[in-house]
């Protein structure tokens, strides 16, 4: 089954305290999910317990990190690992944002290694990938994607990369307040799981949820969502607003 997803990245925003108190306004809503629906946050590392305790169990609700390192263990002062995130209860992870790529120089070989470790133990990686302005104006943001996705996730196994969330976030409309077009959206989306489709066949692709990421909010989200490969969100600053994040979730489809 696809799953229609609204996921938070609350990115290096908020204390433990406006984590809390966000969390709880959002939980109090009772916003019920139907099994096809999720909603995820994906907290700070210091927040992980606490966010997966105010989820407490309730149905469709995960929490999520925002990266993990690509070995397993040992001397990395700082480092998060893929199993340290598993163990305190927490299933899915971001890899590959392009703030991540950006700022700290991740690359496509160093993400199909964060992909491994993480799928290794048995969390779900929240794979992003997006063009830069440049590389849209140029016309060439298709392939660039789709290499992005060839090279990080095309060795795993068809068993493998159905375990796989993809989010597509072009650089120009994140933080922006720029959004892609909802036709923008479904043309990359479309793309990218004939791109999938390609190499492991139109069923597996069916099954792969692809997010947009960048500038979605509460008066937007429906449009977005409405778009028949558009399996939800990723969404920055406005996961940041209680009411906001509730209008997002109630936007799936
Ligand atoms: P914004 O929603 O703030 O544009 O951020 C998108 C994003 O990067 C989510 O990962």
């Amino acid at each position: 089954m696809r799953h229609q997803i609204a996921a938070a990245n609350w990115k290096m925003n908020l204390t433990y305290k406006q984590g809390k108190i966000l969390l709880d306004e959002i939980m109090n809503k009772q916003i019920a999910l139907e099994p096809h629906k999720k909603a995820i946050f994906a907290v700070p590392f210091p927040y992980l317990r606490m966010a997966k305790k105010k989820i407490k169990d309730r149905e469709n609700y995960s929490i999520a990190a925002q990266n993990c390192h690509h070995l397993k263990s040992g001397a990395y002062t700082g480092e998060v690992s893929a199993e340290m995130i598993k163990s305190v209860g927490v299933g899915f992870v971001i890899i590959g944002h392009s703030e991540r790529r950006q700022y700290f120089n991740e690359t496509d070989a160093l993400l199909s290694e964060k992909v491994n470790i993480a799928i290794d133990h048995h969390l779900t990686p929240i794979f992003c990938c997006g063009e830069s302005l440049p590389i849209r104006e140029s016309g060439k943001e298709n392939e660039f994607v789709a290499g992005q996705l060839k090279n990080s996730l095309f060795h795993l196994p068809a068993e493998q990369i159905q375990k796989i969330v993809v989010a597509y976030e072009p650089i120009w409309a994140i933080g922006t307040g720029k959004t892609a077009s909802s036709q923008q959206a479904q043309d990359m989306h479309a793309w990218l799981r004939s791109v999938i489709a390609k190499q492991y066949g139109q069923p597996v692709a069916d099954t792969i949820s692809i997010l947009y990421g960048g500038s979605v909010k509460g008066s937007n989200a429906v449009e977005i969502f409405s778009q028949p490969d558009v399996d939800g969100g990723l969404v920055g600053g406005a996961s940041l607003n209680g009411e906001e994040f509730a209008a997002i979730i109630r936007a799936l489809k």
